[in-house]
């Protein structure tokens, strides 16, 4: 328990740290890769030349902070931070590491302003906070481990089978090494793919939602090509992918992970949309809704530039010809000559208020998203103005969480 000191203490202290935030993250990392370089084989160095993680991290600490008080309140977002930090390999023994060099930031950041009493406050808010965070990740390990077909840490996958889907998209179909059985997952949740690449002197993470039903003896990736532009490298792990994994080649997965799931109790119609390789998740919910709930009422709303790099048109279509329970709506804000003679697409543009008008069957439906970061605000702004529930929105990052 902190004593109410110590509360006060941090809760005036906030606004100081978050003026400086930038610089004390930027601080921070510093000295966290000097002083732990084997982090680096954990981090995302992309994410972290774009800023995006060095705002995650510590405005996340910032945050918990000012509910140091009620952390119960926050345990959602804990939990969703938990899932990325579990399907990681992040441990309870990390935590001091991170505390201390937090720690250190600030004070090297806030030179005298930081008194010894501010910096033990912080100490003893920062252990608090991470205690928050060890206990929610501890029972995400134990549920990844010790459910049916789960595995602790990364397993070997072998690749099965790899299908082109689009241009810029290819399906990788993936069988455990050990021929063992693998855990089912909730559509709309990832893996966490571990890539060792020739001549990098670091391992590379990154996360791919699985874009079949569960229960299958596989599970799927599809995996866009980042192929970069002039002033931006290409992406390491998704061209490595493309061009040097081939079928009986091996890849490091953790166990699936994310709370970006469907709600399998609720019977109301679903609308699920997606922005280009954002379809991944909600094709698995998609496919699993079919399978599943041959009753329930499913508007499948795509956004791609144009058919050449739609992944999955035909598999989709062939569901919505299968089951009426499907309708699928695609939007293509460039269409080619041979979509426009093909007349394969619905509406040129966004998907937009008009969009929503003329597909959602009511109101009282549930919303699932995934796409690039100006689709998901643009959306979530219609779906506000079209007086939609915030607990009917569901949406998922391609990368760290950020702010609708
Ligand atoms: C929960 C979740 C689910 C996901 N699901 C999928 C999925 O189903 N399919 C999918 O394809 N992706 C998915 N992603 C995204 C995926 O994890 C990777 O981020 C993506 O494949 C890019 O990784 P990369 O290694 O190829 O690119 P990185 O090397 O990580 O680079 C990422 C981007 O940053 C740019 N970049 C790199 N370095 C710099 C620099 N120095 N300056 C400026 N720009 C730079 C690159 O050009 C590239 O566009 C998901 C992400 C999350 C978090
Ligand atoms: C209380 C302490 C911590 C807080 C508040 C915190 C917060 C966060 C947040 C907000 C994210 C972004 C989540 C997202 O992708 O949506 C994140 C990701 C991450 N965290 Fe933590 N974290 C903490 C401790 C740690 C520790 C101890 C480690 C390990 C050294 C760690 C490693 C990572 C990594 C590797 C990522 C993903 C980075 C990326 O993809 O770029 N975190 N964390």
């Amino acid at each position: 328990m902190l004593s109410e000191k110590t509360i006060q203490i941090i809760k005036s202290t906030v606004p100081v740290l978050e003026k400086h935030g930038l610089d004390i993250t930027k601080r921070f990392y510093q000295l966290l890769f000097t002083h732990h370089p084997e982090l680096l084989n954990i981090f995302n160095h992309a994410n972290q030349k774009q800023g995006k993680q060095q705002t995650a991290l510590a405005n996340a600490v910032y945050a918990a902070a000012q509910y140091i008080d009620k952390l119960e309140t926050i345990i959602p977002v804990v939990k969703q931070i938990g899932h990325k930090h579990r399907s990681l390999g992040i441990r309870a023994e990390h935590y001091p590491i991170v505390g201390e060099n937090l720690l250190a930031a600030i004070k090297d950041v806030l030179g005298s302003q930081a008194t010894d009493e501010i910096l033990q406050a912080w100490a003893e808010a920062y252990g608090v906070i991470a205690d928050a965070f060890i206990g929610v990740e501890a029972e995400l390990y134990e549920q990844a481990e010790q459910q049916e077909g789960g595995w602790e840490g990364f397993r070997a996958f072998r690749v099965d089978r790899k299908v082109k889907e689009s241009d810029v998209i290819t399906s990788f179909y993936l069988v455990p090494q050990d021929e063992e059985a693998i855990a089912v997952f909730e559509p709309g949740q990832y893996i966490s793919v571990k890539m060792e690449i020739p001549g990098e002197s670091n391992t590379h993470i990154r996360q791919y939602s699985l874009s079949d039903a569960p229960g299958k003896p596989y599970y799927r990736i599809s995996v866009k090509r980042e192929d970069g532009q002039q002033d931006q490298p290409a992406g390491k792990v998704s061209v490595y992918l493309h061009e040097q994994v081939e079928q009986g080649d091996v890849v490091l997965l953790s166990a699936p992970a994310g709370d970006f799931v469907l709600d399998q109790k609720d019977d109301r119609p679903v609308v699920l949309i997606s922005g280009g390789v954002g379809l991944t998740p909600l094709v698995s919910m998609l496919h699993t809704l079919v399978e599943t709930n041959p009753n329930r009422q499913i508007t499948f709303i795509h956004a791609a530039q144009n058919g050449d790099v739609h992944a999955m048109r035909e598999q989709v279509e062939e569901l919505a010809s299968q089951h009426s329970q499907v309708s699928v709506y695609w939007c293509y804000d460039k269409p080619t000559d041979h979509d426009r003679a093909t007349n394969v697409f619905h509406k040129e543009g966004y998907v937009d208020m008009a969009t929503l008008q003329e597909m959602v069957p009511s109101k009282d439906v549930s919303f699932y998203f995934c796409g690039p970061m100006p689709f998901m605000k643009a959306l979530y702004s219609n779906l506000k103005e079209y007086k939609i529930a915030e607990a009917d929105i569901h949406f998922e990052f391609f990368g760290p969480a950020g702010s609708l």
